[in-house]
Order: C-alpha cells, then structure tokens, then sequence
C-alpha cells in the first residue's frame, strides 16, 4: 500500500482514538465506505458487484474493516453478494470486526457465509421478528446475537441501533452498504467519513443501483452536504475521502 493510503489510516485510527475518548458520544464513530464506477453505479442493473473495485483498493478496505470494531450491511447486501464480511489482509493477519446485519424480516438464509462462527467476531443481527422463533433459535445455535428492535418504525430504528452497539462496546463501524442503508445513515446524519472508492468503468442503466438509493432529499438545500478531505490514486481507482459539513 502506499504512503498516502498508509497516512490517511493512520489519520483514521488518530480520529477514532480521540472519539473513543469521548465519554458523552452516544454512538460510535461511523465511516461509509462503497466502490463505484466512473458513473456513479455500486452494481449492474442485474447485481453484479464483484469487483468494481480494482485489487488495490479491496485491500485498503481489508484495512478499513481491520480498524473497525464493525461492519454493517442490510439484508439485500447478504442476498445479493452472499459475503463473509471478514478481513483479508494481504499478510494474513487482521482482526475481524463484528459483523453487524440489518434484517427486519429475519429473512437470512442459514447457509449465508457470513453465519459461519469466527472465533474473534460476533455475528449481530438486528430485526423487528420476535415470531418465528425456530429461526431465532437455529441462529442463536450458529452463536449470533439477535437484537430485537422494541420501536415502532417501519425498518430498524438506526437511532436505537446505535446506543444498542454503543452498550456491545462497538466504538467504530463501518458501513459497507447498500445504497438502501447508506441512504438511511446520510438522512439521519449518521456518518462521520466517506470512503468512496471510483473506478474507471462505466455501467449505466437506470436500474442499477447507486450509493445512495431511496427517495433522497427534495431539495439542494436539504441535501447532505459533505467536505472533500482528501483524495488519491490506489492502483487504478481514486479513492475520495470526505467528511461531514461544509
Ligand atoms: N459496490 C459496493 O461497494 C457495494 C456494497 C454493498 C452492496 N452493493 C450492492 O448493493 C445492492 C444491495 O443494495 P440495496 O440498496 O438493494 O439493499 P441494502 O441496502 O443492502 O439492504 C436494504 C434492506 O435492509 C433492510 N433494512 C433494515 N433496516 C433498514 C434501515 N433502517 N434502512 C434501510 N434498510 C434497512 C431492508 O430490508 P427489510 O425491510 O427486509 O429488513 C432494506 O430493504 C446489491 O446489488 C449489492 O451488490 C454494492
């Protein structure tokens, strides 16, 4: 990896010692992170997603999910890519963050990789399906951890999500998609970095997916308006780091 990928990790880490300091914060530090093409696609319009990104910038993200304490995704992310979300560092070494899915429904499928039991993870999910309890037990068999949201909205109620891993000790979390969830993260403010990692390749079609799916904002001016930080070339993508405000 080199010297400027190296230093904004070692700013990263800077910024999430300093946060986990904070004895106030309510949640911990979150970090959007998602590969796109040149055109603003995260998939095909068919969900083809592997790999946008070019080898270089994957291990950067290795190295993204290694200083976590967590990596979240939601449901349709697990249905359509079937990840591990584990670290794989070029060296072989890492620490795997706690893997951390959003699933209302309980819909996942047992057999999903990222079910397999690691020794240095848990495997959280959180839902609003308190029925089905053969489910909830076979998961619990596999050692993940359900949270069960008590609110009444629609989806998981990301507000209390966050207190919720905040009480697991997850000081650090890593949004790894897809749009659907980065949307619903960028609405509620819910983000403190972005790593977005383009590539040069063009995928088009009004059905495939972007970074940020939803309805989005109505306006410019309530748009979430984001700070360039830095930016630099990996292999052959750029990888743009921004912050929040202005
Ligand atoms: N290139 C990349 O970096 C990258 C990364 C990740 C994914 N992807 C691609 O993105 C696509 C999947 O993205 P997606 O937008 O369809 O789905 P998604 O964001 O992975 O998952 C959305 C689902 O999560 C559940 N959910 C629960 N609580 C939620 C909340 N508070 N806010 C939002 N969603 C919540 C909802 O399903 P329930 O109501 O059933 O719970 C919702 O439909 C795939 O094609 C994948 O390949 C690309």
């Amino acid at each position: 990896m080199d010297a400027i990928a190296l230093s904004e990790l070692t700013q990263l880490q800077q910024v999430m010692d300093s946060f986990s300091l904070d004895k106030n914060r309510q949640r911990p530090l979150i970090t959007l992170s998602f590969g796109m093409s040149l055109d603003g696609k995260i998939a095909t319009y068919t969900g083809d997603s592997k790999y946008i990104s070019g080898p270089v910038t994957r291990e950067f993200v290795h190295e993204l999910r290694h200083r976590h304490d967590g990596i979240l995704v939601g449901i349709r992310t697990i249905e359509a890519d079937h990840p591990f979300l584990t670290t794989r560092l070029k060296e072989g070494q890492g620490k795997n963050p706690h893997r951390i899915i959003l699933d209302s429904q309980l819909r996942i499928e047992l057999n999903e990789p990222v079910l397999q039991p690691k020794p240095d993870s848990k495997t959280i999910i959180a839902t609003k399906a308190n029925h089905g309890s053969r489910k909830i037990e076979a998961l619990k068999k596999l050692g993940v951890t359900i949270l069960l949201d008590p609110t009444t909205s629609e989806n998981i109620d990301l507000p209390w999500l966050m207190l919720s891993l905040n009480k697991l000790k997850i000081q650090s979390l890593l949004v790894e998609g897809g749009g659907t969830i980065h949307e619903s993260f960028i609405k509620l403010d819910l983000f403190d970095r972005i790593y977005a990692q383009i590539s040069p390749i063009l995928i088009g079609g009004k059905d495939a997916k972007t970074p940020v799916e939803g309805l989005g904002f109505a306006t410019l001016k309530e748009a979430s308006h984001v700070a360039f930080h830095n930016h630099f070339i990996l292999g052959s993508d750029i990888i743009v780091v921004a912050k929040k405000g202005r």
